[in-house]
């Protein structure tokens, strides 16, 4: 008989949670295990970003690291309702058109979230340089991020 994988506690969302994930999976994976599906693979190797999560409050490609390895870590996703920055940044990406197919759009708004208030546009592209979108051209991005952060509680 083998032994079950060691549990991984983990604060998701801002939920306790106790999982004992596949050998080698990434956050990535264990996160679609566990149902939380808005986190987008893409490259799978770092490149695009779209699998952005946080981490602790830091935006982390959640395909590069490995799930054992984060015990006691504070995980963010796209399915926070609670963080006001994510949820001002949902809103500006809707209301600024900032998507088109929507692939790169949960890890843009993760990533743009901890955008610093005040950032040019130029910051803003500098802070986003590892997401990538094939879709938007950019500009309504950056649109959004600065409605965004124009709003209140920036
Ligand atoms: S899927 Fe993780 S960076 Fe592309
Ligand atoms: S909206 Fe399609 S990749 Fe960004």
């Amino acid at each position: 008989m083998t032994a079950p994988n060691p549990t991984v506690t983990l604060q998701v969302n801002g939920t306790r949670v106790e999982w004992q994930p596949r050998n080698g999976a990434t956050l990535i994976e264990a996160l679609r295990d566990h149902g939380l599906t808005g986190t987008k693979a893409g490259c799978s190797v770092g490149e695009c970003g779209s699998c952005t999560v946080l981490v602790d409050d830091r935006p982390t490609p959640a395909c590069l690291v490995l799930v054992a390895e984060l015990d006691g870590a504070r995980i963010t996703t796209i399915e926070d309702v609670a963080d006001r920055r994510i949820a001002r940044m949902k809103s500006a990406f809707i209301s600024n058109g900032a998507l088109q197919c929507g692939a790169c759009t949960p890890g843009m708004i993760i990533a743009a979230s901890r955008i610093p208030s005040g950032a040019s546009p130029e910051e803003i592209r500098a802070a986003l340089a590892g997401n990538i979108c094939r879709c938007t051209g950019y500009a309504s991005i950056i649109r959004a991020v600065q409605d965004a952060q124009a709003r209140p509680d920036a």
